[in-house]
């Protein structure tokens, strides 16, 4: 799970001898398994337990904010997720009770106020019972999984707004953030809805809601296995997961063309509403941010659509214009993302409707969306998006094939040939993988470099964008990624001696007035000293003499270039961190999931 978050771990584990021990420490979690060797618990002798691995948000990431946190008297433990948004308020009542807080979290409230009904309120004795009185009193996002000295035999687990799924096995049960920490034992997992809790115990759990009543989670079963998180040989995760691009392409348009006809994995809105669609937005952070970039050249296009495209940090917090006709498309890897999951919230309360993208089965997005789209890229578990980024390139393709049929801007023919073409996708995809060694000579060459600049024009644009994004977050390197029109408006400034900038070329036949306007742009870079490194199609002669490095990729169809334009940023990226000796699958500061806003 340190995938999750890596800024310091800790377990706690209820032990016959012992009763709860608890051990935690910052940073990785090599650390955390460098103290328990210290103290001697080479191996641990309990009946439950957790573990947790942390990304900061209240208190810095040393080992006193580490969780698990307990209660005073050292019975009860917690781990958390999320962030308890009235925890100043809980923390200044506890204090004036006398309680003395030892860490900055806003978990520790949560560990005093289970440890005090558990004592002492009407709920005394009962772990559950005590638990889900505290959630009650809980405001923001959080899943807490507690455990108590007196209760060897229970783990009690509840959620609201972040993620937690149960693990059936045999004589053992599982809670988890996400499957991959239970992959290994069973592929029967429970999916909780919102606002519940879980008693777990070696035979197997029972699900009700904040107040007690009964409720039910979903089951299903995990269609992957542990391989699928494992490196395979690679010496990194992002590499593999780079190089599994054809298949998460392949899997991505799988199934979505049925009978002649776009299908969407679920629709909870009619095709008329489809229809009636007179406005798209997309909302989405980081790289899905990104590839909804992308979108807005090809369903502009093929739908004669207007789309706006939103970070979803600030998509609800602008009083966006929206209405039973605005379709909102939500694309997310994870399904978890606080700021996207707040923005489809938004969306909805105006009547929109949502259709999410995303890479995990039953995440929340999905579940609150009124119709989904699954990106199959599998489990990705570097840290920056690389296969789940290009899946969500294609699959928003998709949805603007499904929006063209739907408005019958496209005949079904030109959807099929639309389709066809995506479908040959992976095979360039390969293509362009067999030559990565020149980009990853040419990144270790580049490690040195103080900063670099990305330029690309039409969907090149977002490519540069997302390049730049690698670089900044994999190497830490100062990046910036410009619609190459606007560089002559300011950046140009930038411009000096052996600057290396990144040139992501429009195809010459495809867009020829594009091309020549770039060619101009590089000569006009390249006499001010920049160091030019081009991505342009394969047997574009017209660049080659402006390119101090030419990275050549098949020629696609105009729309469908980031498919392939991205994958050598991608590798440059991972190289240059590489070369500057950083860990490339967790960069630091950084988390898979941002389930906080
Ligand atoms: C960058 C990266 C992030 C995510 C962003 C959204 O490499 O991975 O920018 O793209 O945090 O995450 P999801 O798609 O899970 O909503």
């Amino acid at each position: 799970m340190e995938y999750r978050g890596y800024d310091s771990a800790g377990v706690a584990v209820l032990t016959q001898a012992d009763g709860l021990v608890v051990e935690r420490k910052a940073g990785r979690l090599a650390n955390l398994v460098s103290a328990l060797d210290d103290a001697g618990h080479g191996a641990f002798a309990g009946t439950a337990g957790m573990g947790h691995t942390r990304w900061a948000t209240h208190g810095a990431p040393i080992d006193r904010n580490s969780h698990p946190h307990r209660d005073t008297a050292g019975r009860v433990a917690v781990v958390h997720n999320g962030i308890i948004e009235n925890f100043a308020a809980l923390r200044a009542e506890l204090e004036d009770s006398g309680v003395e807080l030892s860490s900055d979290t806003d978990t520790e409230t949560a560990a005093h106020l289970i440890a005090r009904e558990y004592d002492h309120g009407s709920t005394a004795g009962d772990l559950p019972a005590s638990v889900r009185a505290v959630c009650r009193k809980l405001d923001g996002a959080f899943t807490l999984v507690v455990t108590h000295a007196d209760q060897p035999d229970q783990v009690v687990a509840a959620r609201r707004s972040s993620p937690l799924v149960v693990g059936v096995g045999e004589g053992e049960t599982f809670v988890a953030s996400d499957v991959a920490a239970f992959i290994e034992h069973t592929r029967d997992a429970v999916e909780l809805g919102q606002d519940q809790l879980v008693v777990i115990s070696r035979d197997g759990y029972d699900v009700t809601d904040f107040h007690g009543d009964p409720a039910h989670g979903k089951p299903f079963t995990v269609d992957w296995d542990l391989s699928a998180a494992e490196k395979g040989g690679h010496e990194y995760f992002m590499l593999k997961e780079i190089e599994e691009q054809p298949d998460a392409l392949a899997n991505t348009l799988r199934g979505h063309f049925r009978s002649g006809r776009i299908v969407l994995d679920e629709q909870r809105m009619s095709d008329q509403d489809l229809r009636d669609v007179d406005k798209v937005f997309v909302v989405a952070c980081g790289s899905a941010y990104h590839s909804g970039l992308v979108a807005k050249y090809a369903i502009e296009h093929w739908c004669r659509l207007p789309v706006e495209v939103e970070l979803a940090s600030e998509f609800r917090y602008r009083d966006p214009v929206l209405d039973r006709d605005t379709l909102v498309v939500a694309v997310s890897q994870s399904g978890e993302t606080a700021d996207t999951l707040e923005a489809v919230r938004h969306a909805r309360e105006q009547k929109a409707r949502v259709l999410a993208v995303c890479n995990t089965n039953g995440a929340q997005i999905p579940r609150e969306s009124d119709a989904v789209l699954y990106t199959h890229a599998g489990p990705e578990i570097g840290v920056a998006s690389t296969k789940a980024f290009l899946a969500q390139v294609a699959a928003n393709y998709l949805v603007g094939l499904a929006l063209a049929q739907a408005r019958g801007t496209k005949y079904p023919d030109e959807v099929a040939r639309e389709f066809g073409e995506l479908e040959a996708m992976p095979s360039a995809v390969a293509k362009v993988l067999a030559t990565v060694g020149q980009v990853r000579d040419l990144g270790s060459r580049m490690a040195d470099s103080r900063a670099v600049l990305f330029l690309g024009r039409h969907v090149g644009f977002p490519v540069a964008l997302e390049g730049a994004l690698k670089l900044k977050e994999l190497a830490y390197m100062h990046a910036e990624g410009f619609a190459a029109g606007e560089l002559k408006h300011g950046p140009i400034a930038l411009i000096e001696d052996e600057l290396p900038v990144v040139v992501v070329m429009p195809s010459p036949k495809g867009r020829a007035v594009l091309h020549a306007k770039m060619v101009s742009n590089i000569s006009e870079i390249q006499a001010r000293g920049a160091r030019t490194i081009v991505i342009a199609e394969e047997g574009d002669e017209r660049v080659r003499p402006f390119a101090d490095e030419l990275v050549e990729v098949p020629a696609v169809p105009t729309l469908l270039q980031p498919l392939v334009s991205t994958v050598p940023l991608q590798v440059l990226a991972a190289e240059i961190a590489r070369s500057r000796g950083y860990d490339v699958d967790k960069p630091r500061n950084l988390a898979k999931s941002v389930t906080v806003e």
